[in-house]
């Protein structure tokens, strides 16, 4: 898909903060870094970072968790599903997702995200490890026998259209830096296997 954003910004200049953004990581005692979960609608995401969230406050991260349903009502509120829509839903997300981890933090995002070159464009975005692609590897199967908002069965009643795995593709993650499998362990173990990433490769001690 082309990503056509009309760049208004020719006139306007640059400002440089006074506290630079290596001043703001000192301060935070962490490396900042977005994970980026990504998966099917009832794959975990949000309730796998949720509980990756709350690891690392508990270890005095400073954090922050954007999710699909919250920011979808609020900055992303005039977005729907269709491919378009979902291409600048990401690319919103990707901006605010940079803002933060320029602030220093750990960013959780729980989004389907489905397509690798909306994900691939974010991960440009960012710094070097700044990108951490988490895949939530529940097979489409176990999601719609979950079916937690009852989604599934609209999609496949055809009541809701462009469902993503029904009739809207997900395109899987080729090399994510961690790939979670929730259908064969605890939530607790799935974040646990986040944190424990961030731990060995130096993000947090
Ligand atoms: S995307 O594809 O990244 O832009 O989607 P996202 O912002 O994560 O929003 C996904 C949540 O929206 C609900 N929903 C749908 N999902 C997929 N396809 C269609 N057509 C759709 N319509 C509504 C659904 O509850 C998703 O929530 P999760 O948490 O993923 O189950």
């Amino acid at each position: 898909q082309e990503i056509e954003v009309e760049d208004k910004s020719s006139d306007v200049v640059w400002h440089n903060a006074s506290v630079s953004h290596e001043q703001r990581v000192a301060a935070q005692g962490h490396k900042p870094a977005v994970l980026w979960f990504t998966g099917l609608s009832g794959s975990g995401k949000s309730t796998v970072a949720n509980a990756v969230d709350k690891l690392l406050y508990d270890l005095g991260c400073k954090t922050y968790l954007l999710d699909g349903d919250n920011v979808r009502h609020g900055l992303n509120g005039d977005l729907g599903f269709s491919d378009k829509d979902r291409v600048e839903n990401i690319r919103r997300i990707g901006e605010v997702s940079k803002l933060f981890v320029d602030a220093g933090l750990l960013v959780s995002t729980a989004f389907i995200s489905p397509f690798i070159a909306d994900r691939d464009l974010v991960r440009k975005q960012l710094a070097d490890k700044q990108f951490i692609e988490v895949f939530i590897d529940t097979p489409l199967e176990v999601c719609e026998e979950r079916d937690p908002k009852g989604l599934y069965k609209k999609a496949r009643a055809g009541e809701i259209k462009n469902f993503t795995g029904i009739d809207s593709a997900y395109e899987l993650p080729k090399l994510p830096e961690i790939h979670v499998k929730t259908a064969e362990k605890s939530i607790k173990a799935c974040a646990e296997q986040v944190v424990n990433y961030l731990i060995v490769n130096g993000y947090i001690n």
